[in-house]
């Protein structure tokens, strides 16, 4: 049975590219369901009609692109609206919000690889988005070799304009999310992202196991 009456939870899965994200936002969406859990499942950039439009305009930039400010402000725009228009509403309806990137992507990328630093994108989330905090943010990881193998096999030549970037810039964003994992043990849970979408999703839910209540 759906429980309307407690507050749902936000769960958030980061990583870089091709980690499995989106496959283990949907298989962890399907075992909610079956422990009795309404669930959302949404992405970033994007989650609601304005912040799709945004998302288009960040992965496909018109004219010659946008600079670290103008892309870090953007993200934080489309972030606002989702969080106003839907994950707040669905968190406070007694939903659980699965979401395929947050906050912490604009930290990695726009913060660290970009080299905005932590402040100006948590002071952006603090105005767009009061500092909503996932309850738990699940972190994928998988090493580089493998991550260029997946990448190539699903973009092909095709990638959009922040998966294109470079090698570098890629390991940055690396380093970042697992500096902002290790300072904040409480908040973050870092999982193997190599094996199987199933061997992966054990893992996140022998994490995520104690949060769903079993009544
Ligand atoms: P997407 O295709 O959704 O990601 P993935 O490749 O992991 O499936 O593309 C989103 C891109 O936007 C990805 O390159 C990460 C980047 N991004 C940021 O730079 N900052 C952010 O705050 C978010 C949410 C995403």
């Amino acid at each position: 049975m759906n429980d309307h009456t407690a507050k749902g939870r936000f769960i958030a899965f980061e990583g870089g590219e091709g980690t499995g994200k989106s496959t283990q936002s949907q298989l962890l969406a399907g075992a909610l369901r079956t422990l009795g859990k309404q669930v959302e499942v949404t992405r970033e950039p994007g989650g609601t009609k304005g912040a799709e439009a945004i998302r288009e305009l960040l992965l496909h930039p018109p004219g010659e692109g946008w600079n670290a400010q103008s892309e870090a402000l953007l993200f934080a725009a489309a972030r606002a609206d989702h969080v106003a228009r839907r994950i707040r509403p669905a968190i406070d309806n007694g939903v659980w919000v699965v979401c395929d990137r947050f906050v912490d992507s604009s930290r990695a990328y726009q913060g660290v690889a970009g080299g905005l630093g932590d402040d100006a994108i948590t002071g952006l989330h603090a105005f767009g988005s009061h500092g909503l905090r996932p309850d738990c943010t699940l972190l994928l990881e998988v090493d580089e070799d493998r991550l260029a193998q997946r990448l190539a096999a699903r973009d092909g030549e095709d990638s959009d304009a922040i998966g294109g970037r470079s090698i570098d810039y890629h390991r940055a964003v690396a380093a970042g999310f697992r500096s902002l994992a290790e300072a904040d043990p409480d908040g973050f849970h870092i999982v193997d992202g190599t094996g199987t979408p199933d061997d992966v999703h054990a893992r996140v839910m022998k994490l995520i196991g104690p949060m769903v209540d079993p009544a």
